[in-house]
């Protein structure tokens, strides 16, 4: 997703296709290549890295949810060493590494904006809001790669009922956290920092949206969004914000970092839509981690019967 200007790509960032052709005999699982090469990040080698298993705290009474797909689960080393974490890396491999000392306590996340009684809560008050669920969702990256993972969190909804925003609020913003000693992605402009999300309130409220802060049983680790982050699985994964330290409810749609980044590219509701190209590439198919074959893309990546009523009568195409 990073758009950078030609000058701006160092030669060595990019893989000569002689070079790419040998290294994919060596790839794990299957390259993803297609969808991510009309980037400028996609110019670079794609293959999944060999995996270094970080072991995490396991989480205690995790309940399975009826929302989880049955569909089979994506290794646990693809999904915790190729990451979109611009705050470390804009490698995929990168974060894994980089965010191994992120300090995730103590954490503190702020709620404000339209709400009764705005306060900082802590990372452990959070958490202890309702019982884990594991939710086994599909994840469509806008790159054109996805990933089925076992989450786990509660749905947003719990939380935001307790902090009770007022009628006046109709959407919400979340905020990773700003630290460019601990995110050394931050010191560079790639983006504009700190990573803002937002969500429409419906869309927040909605029961397939997750709170979460593990996966496969345990906390989260650093790479995927420790200690918290949302995951809406209709949507492409960059309205997945990590790592957040403040949720604000609002009467105006916020903006969002892709958005402000590449307005044309990366709208603010970026459904999953097949039907609906990004500008430089389809958004029909997508690749599995870890297989060869891509599959075709689902509209709302699958979660079509949830979730299409929340846009009945809107044109898909503008609002992309
Ligand atoms: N959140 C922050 N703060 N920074 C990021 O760079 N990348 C997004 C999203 N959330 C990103 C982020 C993108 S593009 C994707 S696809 C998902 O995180 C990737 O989540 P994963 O690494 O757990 O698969």
């Amino acid at each position: 997703m990073l758009i950078k200007k030609a000058e701006a790509i160092r030669s060595s960032e990019i893989t000569p296709q002689s070079l790419y052709l040998n290294r994919r005999k060596f790839l794990h699982g299957a390259a993803i290549t297609g969808a991510a090469a009309a980037a400028g990040f996609g110019l670079r080698e794609v293959a999944l890295p060999s995996a270094t298993v970080l072991a995490g705290n396991k989480i205690d009474g995790i309940k399975k949810s009826p929302l989880s797909t049955t569909e089979t689960v994506t290794p646990y080393k693809d999904v915790t060493n190729y990451n979109n974490y611009y705050e470390f890396s804009t490698d995929k491999e990168g974060p894994a590494t980089l965010a191994k000392n992120f300090r995730t306590r103590p954490w503190k996340v702020k709620i404000d904006g339209l709400v009764e009684k705005k306060e900082e809560l802590d990372i452990d008050t959070i958490l202890k809001m309702a019982s884990p669920e594991e939710r086994i969702y599909r994840h469509r990256c806008v790159e054109g790669w996805s990933i089925v993972v076992p989450w786990v969190g509660f749905s947003l909804s719990e939380l935001i009922k307790r902090v009770n925003p007022t009628s006046k609020a109709k959407f919400v913003e979340f905020t990773t956290l700003l630290d460019m000693t601990q995110m050394p992605g931050q010191q560079r402009p790639v983006l504009q920092w700190p990573y803002v999300e937002g969500l429409r309130m419906d869309e927040a409220m909605h029961p397939l949206t997750l709170l979460c802060f593990g996966m496969y049983g345990e906390e989260l680790p650093n790479q995927d969004g420790a200690p918290i982050r949302v995951v809406v699985p209709w949507k492409y994964g960059f309205k997945s914000a990590k790592a957040i330290v403040r949720i604000r409810f609002t009467d105006k749609q916020p903006q969002n970092t892709w958005n402000i980044s590449a307005p044309t590219e990366y709208g603010f509701y970026s459904n999953v839509n097949p039907n609906v190209d990004h500008p430089r590439w389809s958004q029909a198919k997508e690749r599995r981690l870890g297989e060869f074959s891509k599959r075709p893309t689902l509209m709302f990546n699958g979660y079509g019967d949830q979730v299409a009523s929340l846009y009945s009568g809107m044109d898909l195409k503008k609002n992309f």
